[in-house]
C-alpha cells in the first residue's frame, strides 16, 4: 500500500565534513522537507583541520528545527514521522570529560595530517605489521586512533582526564547520540560501521581488540570507549530529548559512506558506489566475510542491520580530496563564487591543457598512501587558464577512482560492470562524463542524490518495521537515472592516466 508508505516519514541527520543536513523522507524515499547548514572549518596550522564539537550539535538541532517547520508548513503531521536516523563524517575524533560532558579539545577532523610524524614512528614500532589484518586499515593519519594518541600526548587537559580515568572518546555518531539524547541519559554507543574506522575494532569479531588498544598504549581502565551496536536498532540509540521532534526514537546510525551504499541499495556482493562529497569514497560490497586488501584499499563494515542479519563488509577506496578541492579553488584562489560554478569554469576549456593537479592536501590516500605528498600542479605554461586548473581539479578525483578500481579488481578478481555515483560533485555532468571516460565503464547517477541521508533513513525505517526486507526498497530512487558512457578512445584515456601516475610519483616527499 503505497499510500500508507508515503505517510510513514523518517527523519535523517546527515552530519558531513563541511555541512549538516536534516532531511525528512517519505516511505517511498522522496525528501519532503530539508535544511542544510555549513559550519566552521578551522585550519589553525598547515595540515591541521578542526571542528567545534558544540557547533556540530547546534547545527544538527537547527537543521531539525528548520526542516520540521517546513514539514509542518506543508500541512503534514509530526506524529507521522516514525523514527530518526543518523549518518556522519567518519574518523573525526572527539574527547570529552566523562563527568561534565564537556569536550576537552576541538574535534580533529578526518583529513587532518598533524599526525604524519607520529605515524612514521608508529610504523616502525613492534607489532605494527600485525594491525592491518586485524582491523583492515593501514596505519596512516586517517583513522581515529592516531588522532587520539596525538591528543593524549599534546593536550594537558586530555592527558589529565585520562590519568584520572574520566576521559570519554567518540566519533561524531557517538558525540551526537550522547548530546541529542540529553547528556544525563548517558547514551554512549557507536555503530559497527563507525567503530570500524577507529582502528580499535577487530573487523572479524566486531569487538574492540586488546592487541590494537595495546599497540596505541591505551588502558581501557582509563578511557571509556562507546559500546559497539548494529547500525539499525529499535532501542540502542535512544531518542531526541529536545526540539520539535522531542521524544522521537533514533533507530538508525551509519557512517556516511556506509549510508550511501545502503541508499544506493548496494546490498549484494559485487555492488559498488562512489560518493563525491568533501572527499570521495568508493565502497564495494564483498558479503559477510571481510576481504583484507593487498593493494592499498581498506576493509570496513559496510552495514550491520542486526537481528538475524550478519554484518556485511566492504572494500573501500578512500580519496581525501574531492569537493574540498573545489572549495579550495573557491575560497583560497577565488576562481569561482559558488561550488556549482566549477562545471562551467571547467567547461570553458576543451581539455586540461596539459595540467595535472595532484590534490594531495592530506597526502594521498587509497590506493597510494603517500603521506609525504603535498598538493602539486604540473604542466603549467603561459597558456594555462583557470579553466584548465578547474578541470584538472575534477580530474584528480576521477584518476584516483580509476586507481582504486584497478586495485579492487586485483583484490576481488572481478571487474566492475558499472559504477553508481552520488554526492555534490556528481551533479557535474562534465565531471561524471570525465569519470566514465577514465574508468571506461558506465557511470550511473540517480535523480535524487541525497543517498547518504536516504541510507540512514532506511536503517532507521527497518528498525521500526516500515520495511522488513531489502527487496521492498527496490523501486526507491530508480526513476530518471542518468548513465554516462565513455566517449573518448581507450588510447586517449590511457595516456591521460599515465600522465597522472607520473605526476603522483613526482608529488612525493614534500612534507619535511
Ligand atoms: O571518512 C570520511 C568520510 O566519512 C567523510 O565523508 O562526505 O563528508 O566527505 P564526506
Amino acid at each position: 500500500d503505497e499510500e500508507k508508505l508515503k505517510k510513514s516519514y523518517i527523519g535523517s541527520i546527515d552530519q558531513g565534513t563541511t555541512s549538516t543536513r536534516f532531511i525528512i523522507f517519505d516511505g517511498i524515499g522522496q525528501p519532503v522537507a530539508q535544511h542544510q547548514i555549513e559550519f566552521t572549518q578551522m585550519y589553525p596550522q598547515s595540515g591541521w583541520h578542526e571542528h567545534d564539537p558544540k557547533e556540530i550539535v547546534t547545527s544538527v538541532e537547527q537543521c531539525i528545527e528548520k526542516a520540521t517547520q517546513s514539514f509542518i508548513d506543508q500541512g503534514l503531521q509530526i506524529s507521522d514521522i516514525k523514527a530518526v536516523g543518523i549518518t556522519n563524517q567518519r574518523e573525526t575524533t572527539v574527547v570529552w570529560d566523562t563527568n561534565t560532558g564537556e569536550a576537552l579539545y576541538n574535534a580533529i577532523a578526518w583529513p587532518d595530517t598533524r599526525t604524519t610524524g607520529l605515524v612514521h614512528k608508529l610504523k616502525v614500532k613492534d607489532g605494527a605489521n600485525k594491525l592491518h589484518d586485524i582491523c583492515g586499515l593501514p596505519l596512516s593519519t586517517y583513522p581515529s586512533s592516531v588522532k587520539l594518541v596525538w591528543l593524549l600526548k599534546h593536550v594537558d587537559a586530555v592527558r589529565k582526564a585520562y590519568d584520572e580515568a574520566r576521559l570519554s572518546f567518540g566519533t561524531i555518531d557517538t558525540w551526537l547520540l550522547y548530546n541529542l539524547n540529553g547528556r544525563d541519559k548517558g547514551v554512549f554507543v557507536t555503530d559497527a560501521t563507525n567503530a570500524s574506522r577507529t582502528m580499535f575494532m577487530n573487523l572479524h569479531a566486531v569487538e574492540y581488540d586488546n592487541l590494537l588498544l595495546n599497540f596505541f598504549d591505551l588502558d581501557r581502565a582509563k578511557i571509556r570507549l562507546p559500546k559497539i551496536v548494529p547500525s539499525s536498532s529499535p532501542d540502542a540509540f535512544g531518542s531526541l530529548s529536545s526540539g520539535p521532534l522531542k521524544g522521537l526514537r533514533i533507530t538508525g546510525c551509519l557512517g556516511d559512506q556506509s549510508a550511501a551504499l545502503v541508499g544506493q541499495q548496494g546490498f549484494s556482493p559485487g555492488c559498488a558506489k562512489n560518493t563525491y562529497g568533501t572527499g570521495c569514497f568508493l565502497l564495494y560490497n564483498v558479503g559477510e566475510k571481510p576481504v583484507i586488501s593487498k593493494h592499498g584499499l581498506l576493509a570496513t563494515i559496510a552495514y550491520d542491520f542486526g537481528g538475524k542479519r550478519k554484518p556485511v563488509y566492504a572494500l573501500e577506496g578512500s580519496i581525501a580530496v574531492a569537493g574540498s578541492g573545489v572549495k579550495f579553488l573557491m575560497n583560497n584562489l577565488g576562481f569561482i563564487s559558488r561550488s556549482e560554478k566549477i562545471s562551467e569554469l571547467a567547461g570553458s576549456v576543451k581539455d586540461n591543457g596539459g595540467c595535472i593537479f595532484v590534490t594531495a592536501f592530506s597526502g594521498l590516500f587509497a590506493p597510494y598512501w603517500i603521506d609525504d605528498a603535498q598538493g602539486t600542479i604540473f604542466g603549467i605554461t603561459q597558456f594555462t587558464e583557470r579553466g584548465h586548473i578547474a578541470r584538472a581539479t575534477l580530474e584528480a578525483t576521477c584518476f584516483q577512482t580509476k586507481a582504486i578500481l584497478d586495485a579492487m579488481e586485483l583484490d576481488s578478481g572481478h571487474k566492475l560492470a558499472e559504477l553508481a555515483v552520488d554526492g555534490g560533485m556528481s551533479n557535474s555532468n562534465l565531471c561524471m562524463q570525465t569519470q566514465a571516460n577514465i574508468i571506461r565503464i558506465p557511470v550511473d547517477r540517480p535523480a535524487m542524490r541525497e543517498t547518504t541521508a536516504l541510507g540512514a533513513a532506511i536503517a532507521a525505517g527497518f528498525a521500526v518495521g516500515i520495511w522488513k526486507e531489502f527487496d521492498e526498497l527496490k523501486e526507491i530512487n530508480q526513476k530518471d537515472r542518468m548513465v554516462f558512457v565513455p566517449d573518448i578512445s581507450k588510447e586517449k584515456s590511457a595516456k591521460m592516466f599515465k600522465r597522472w601516475q607520473r605526476a603522483v610519483e613526482m608529488s612525493r616527499g614534500w612534507v619535511d
